[in-house]
């Protein structure tokens, strides 16, 4: 075998073919911890760029392409996979020159293959849910959570649970769900309470929980990083920028990185900048006390797959953000839409959360922290379809409290050449 699971606060051991999330020493969050030695041996730059173009499962795949830092041991045959990964980084000019820095690249994770990062994740975590022989998982989520678990389930024969709040879930994801096949519970509660919920009731009937609770979705998401440095020939940029919620995404770019740079695949470590919600901030304050502080806060946002108050990855968050002298920022909803309709009109396009990277690199620039001759790799987490409202709200300037800056109206036209004429003289297409 080469992984264990370990807990990061006292260092426990357990082996990796039990459904644990956590210490049963000290109740700390745990790691697949993969053998060092054994990588250091096996693994290199060109070891996985022999595989780039494999038309052959499981390493068509952009997070089996990296198994050995994933998870070894699995066999090929119990792997569920879409395949998910080989996203785009993209390198738009008018971007590039508002946020301000040298390059900007936006690995668009939206462009998985249920359109958000989480794929990457949950092909881990239902790959391990089947290694472990389990037939029920579930999750709370936000909404794209929800999407992912409910196609990876069906796709690997299991079946899925999902929890949802009964307001502010967009409207692509709740669809997605149900489509998929999963049971959808709404619960007249918000995100944090119903991952309490989940992981009550998964100890309960013994039911796989596919939260980033869960270590094996982490080692999924960590092929963000992973791609992203193939992508950019392993040579690492001096920041990654990425939205903050529940934190897993954050905390497996870290572990990521800090194994990549342990076993010589990058020569440096980019620092990571973690971007939150004004109204779902509590990674942000509690960096402001220097981690001293932790405090959940009650969560409100437009961004609502962020709109979470008390993050379950805190603590591996802040070992992310320590390994890699990274940063945090907030960034209000004003702020967030704007920077969503700036992708959205170059035909990029996100959902609201992703347009936080966007936004935060900005900001960091504009704060100093981010110098303006220096490389950033931006995620976008979400695709531009998962919450339509938002998107037509805002354009229409019924989102309250915010102002379209950048507007794109719907015209309304009689069914006649003079009408459309009269139009298509006055129109002015956005874009730039
Ligand atoms: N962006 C999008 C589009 C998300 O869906 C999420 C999380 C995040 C960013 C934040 O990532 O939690 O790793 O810090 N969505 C979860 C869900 C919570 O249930 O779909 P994180």
């Amino acid at each position: 075998m080469h992984s264990i699971l370990q807990c990061m606060d006292c260092g426990q051991h357990y082996p990796v073919d039990r459904m644990m999330y956590t210490c049963e020493h000290c109740g700390g969050l745990l790691d697949v911890q993969h053998d060092m030695d054994w990588l250091r041996k096996t693994v290199s730059r060109e070891f996985f760029d022999k595989r780039l173009g494999s038309l052959d499962a499981p390493y068509n795949s952009g997070v089996w392409r990296y198994k050995e830092m994933v998870y070894p041991d699995v066999p090929d045959e119990l792997i569920v996979s879409r395949p998910e990964g080989n996203t785009p980084l993209y390198s738009q000019p008018s971007l590039t020159a508002w946020a301000g820095v040298g390059k900007l690249y936006l690995k668009h994770e939206g462009e998985n293959p249920t359109g958000s990062f989480k794929d990457r994740g949950m092909t881990g975590g239902v790959t391990h849910a089947r290694a472990l022989g389990i037939k029920r998982v579930a999750c709370a989520s936000t909404g794209n959570t929800s999407a992912s678990l409910a196609a990876y389930a069906a796709f690997g024969g299991l079946n899925g649970i999902v929890f949802f709040q009964n307001k502010q879930i967009a409207l692509g994801k709740l669809a997605q769900a149900i489509a998929y096949g999963a049971i959808g519970i709404q619960i007249n509660a918000d995100f944090d309470r119903n991952i309490q919920l989940v992981r009550e009731v998964g100890e309960k009937f013994g039911i796989y929980i596919l939260n980033s609770i869960n270590p094996f979705r982490l080692e999924g998401q960590k092929s963000i990083m992973f791609e992203a440095m193939q992508q950019l020939r392993w040579k690492a940029p001096d920041w990654i920028v990425c939205p903050g919620g529940n934190l897993g995404n954050s905390s497996a770019f870290g572990k990521a990185l800090y194994e990549m740079h342990a076993l010589g695949l990058i020569d440096k470590l980019p620092s990571i900048a973690i971007i939150q919600a004004e109204g779902a901030n509590p990674l942000y304050r509690s960096y402001e006390s220097h981690f001293e502080h932790f405090e959940p806060v009650h969560a409100e946002t437009v961004a609502t797959a962020i709109k979470i108050g008390n993050p379950v990855n805190f603590k591996k968050a802040v070992r992310a953000l320590r390994w890699t002298e990274g940063t945090v920022e907030q960034v209000d909803d004003q702020e967030i839409m704007d920077a969503k309709a700036l992708i959205d009109r170059t035909g990029i396009g996100c959902e609201p959360a992703s347009a936080c990277s966007l936004a935060g690199v900005q900001k960091l620039v504009k704060q100093g922290v981010i110098k303006p001759h220096e490389t950033v790799v931006g995620i976008l987490t979400g695709h531009v379809l998962k919450d339509p409202e938002a998107t037509i709200d805002y354009h229409n300037g019924k989102l309250e409290g915010i102002v379209a800056n950048y507007p794109n109206r719907l015209y309304q036209s009689e069914p006649t050449i003079e009408s459309l004429s009269r139009i298509l003289e006055q129109a002015q297409s956005p874009v730039q």
